[in-house]
């Protein structure tokens, strides 16, 4: 049976570099004989506007029932100021079907893309494991005397010891089995349970019960502000980090600065067993769109990260998604060392340049 991924663009930058990623990914998949299917959905502002839609009725169950993968861009229009549409279809598929676990890879390609004196691809090589169902993005709160002086407004964070602990595990167990290139295995939990006592209090209790099941990974507990400071500081000293939803939102689009830029994180949203979301780190770029200059290459890793994920739901395509998965990659790296580069990387290309880049490089590596 084919694999089939339902692609959702969005807004602003997501069209541009999804369109590139679905390009790369179908020559991928004509290279490898994969028999991907892709299905366009077309959610977001757009239609958001037009019929007051974000995510159609029973689209969940669809996705849930007929699809292997969602390959996704961003959302976000300067005429949705409260990312309304944003909230119900993205939040809505990562809690909706309870993707628990946000992997954002935090991995400096080219020593020329660190910000940090000194500081290459050998030291910045983190995976930071961000909660995504729970905390203050569950959307319990409310306001009360609104528009007066005297305005209440309230967000509750919610921790649930289940929450908590899958996550958890899930990073032990990421940790364990795929360790740093220079062989570290470790897992980094952070939380601010100093300040914040009951969500925090439960994060460290269950991260003090947890570590005995994993005797050969190191565990660390660090201060969510003291981790920030360290990921600036010592980005070697990490391997796996766990976070909650929000501070782990905040902790990736550091790490994405020390990669070289939002140009080039890229991100799955997972729960084994289901289906999974990818999505770039970044947002839908308004300041950039329609001009043609957006990066594409988180896009493109965030491909590699869908195939990889897809090998584990197919066993007879698993070594041949694998290969596309590590030719991307490849191309990647490349594009980032000799290839064009898009403004935000301090070239001016155009998102069509390192497409067509990337492409070439794949397909030459797939030919051989
Ligand atoms: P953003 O990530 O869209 O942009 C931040 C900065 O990074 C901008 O200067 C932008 O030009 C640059 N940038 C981002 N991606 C780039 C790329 N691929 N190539 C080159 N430059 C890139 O964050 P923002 O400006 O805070 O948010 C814009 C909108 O996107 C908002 O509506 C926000 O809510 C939304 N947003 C959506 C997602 C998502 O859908 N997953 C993520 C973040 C932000
Ligand atoms: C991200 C984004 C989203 C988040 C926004 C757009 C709701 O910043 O995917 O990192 O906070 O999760
Ligand atoms: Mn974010």
């Amino acid at each position: 049976m084919a694999l089939k991924i339902a692609v959702v663009a969005g807004d602003g930058i997501g069209p541009e570099v999804i369109a590139e990623g679905c390009t790369l990914v179908r020559d991928v998949d004509r290279a490898l004989d994969l028999s991907l299917s892709f299905d366009h959905k077309d959610w977001g502002a757009e239609r958001w506007l037009k019929e007051g839609v974000g995510m159609p009725k029973g689209a969940l169950e669809e996705l849930a029932r007929d699809y292997a993968a969602i390959y996704f861009g961003a959302l976000g229009d300067p005429r949705i100021p409260d990312m309304a549409h944003g909230r119900e279809i993205l939040l809505g598929m990562r809690q909706g079907l309870d993707l628990y676990a946000n992997f954002r890879p935090c991995k400096c390609l080219h020593e020329r893309l660190s910000p940090l004196k000194g500081k290459g691809p050998a030291e910045i090589d983190m995976l930071v494991f961000r909660e995504n169902t729970e905390d203050l993005y569950v959307a319990l709160g409310g306001t009360f005397k609104q528009g007066t002086a005297d305005e209440v407004a309230q967000d509750v964070s919610i921790n649930t010891r289940k929450g908590v602990e899958r996550i958890l595990r899930h990073g032990f167990d990421t940790a364990r089995a795929r360790p740093r290139h220079d062989g570290m295995k470790k897992l980094t939990m952070t939380d601010k349970h100093n300040a914040v006592r009951f969500g925090g209090g439960l994060w460290k209790r269950t991260f003090d019960q947890l570590k005995g099941d994993y005797p050969d990974v190191t565990a660390e507990h660090l201060y969510v502000d003291v981790l920030a400071m360290e990921m600036v500081r010592k980005p070697e000293r990490f391997h796996v980090v766990v976070a909650n939803n929000l501070f782990g939102d905040i902790l990736t689009d550091l790490g994405a600065a020390l990669m070289g830029g939002l140009g080039l994180a890229a991100s799955g949203n997972v729960h084994p067993g289901k289906i999974g979301m990818f999505e770039p780190v970044h947002g839908s770029a308004p300041d950039i769109a329609g001009k043609g200059v957006a990066n594409p290459l988180a896009a493109f890793w965030t491909a590699s990260l869908m195939l990889e994920f897809l090998a584990t739901k197919d066993a007879a395509l698993a070594p041949r998604l694998l290969r596309g998965a590590r030719a991307i990659d490849a191309a990647v790296t490349a594009c980032v060392d000799v290839g064009p580069r898009t403004p935000d990387l301090g070239g001016a290309a155009r998102t069509q340049d390192v497409g067509a880049f990337v492409r070439e490089h794949v397909g030459r590596a797939l030919a051989a």
